[in-house]
């Protein structure tokens, strides 16, 4: 092949790593005043975002209740409620705008939601349902000490 051939083969190729390099990897994010990641997102989307965290903070109120109550079937529920199925109706739109780190954080705190339904429903031990809850809690910690959200600029 010609020598500009190759050259335009190259500088394709390097256009096409870094745009899913940005794409994939950094999603869209800019440093904010109080240290964090800043998401940048438009106002449907950050609705929806928070509106899925108020989901996550019932799952932990529901469940935290119900293993005082002893009562595995609302556990089972509660936690099933936002499980991995609940991360499926995120639009690719919103996905391609979110940090790697942040996706990973995310979709591994709906995994262990399922896997506290799982076990809910196979070892009916409350006890151990709560140690779960406590240790999947640590991925909402993790995520907001890290990233916050910032409305897009809008002209
Ligand atoms: C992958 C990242 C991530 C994970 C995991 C995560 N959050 Fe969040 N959460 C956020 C971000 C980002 C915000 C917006 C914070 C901001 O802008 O200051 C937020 C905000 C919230 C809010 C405020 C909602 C509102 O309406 O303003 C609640 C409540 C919340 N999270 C609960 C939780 C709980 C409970 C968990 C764990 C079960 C959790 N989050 C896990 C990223 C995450």
């Amino acid at each position: 092949m010609c020598k500009k051939c190759w050259l335009t083969v190259v500088l394709l190729l390097v256009v096409v790593v870094g745009m899913s390099y940005s794409f994939i990897y950094q999603g869209k994010t800019i440093e904010s005043s109080d240290g964090r990641k800043a998401v940048v997102l438009n106002e449907a989307e950050k609705d929806l975002l928070l509106s899925e965290m108020r989901g996550f903070l019932t799952s932990v109120q529901q469940i935290t209740t119900a293993v005082t109550a002893e009562d595995m079937k609302k556990i089972a529920d509660s936690s099933r409620a936002m499980g991995t199925a609940a991360a499926a109706a995120v639009p690719a739109t919103l996905m391609a705008k979110l940090p790697l780190e942040f996706k990973q954080l995310g979709l591994d705190t709906h995994k262990q939601f399922d896997m506290i339904t799982l076990d809910a429903e196979e070892l009916g031990d409350p006890q151990h349902s709560l140690k779960q809850l406590g240790h999947l809690m640590q991925n909402c910690l993790a995520c907001h000490a890290s990233y916050r959200v910032q409305l897009e600029q809008t002209k």
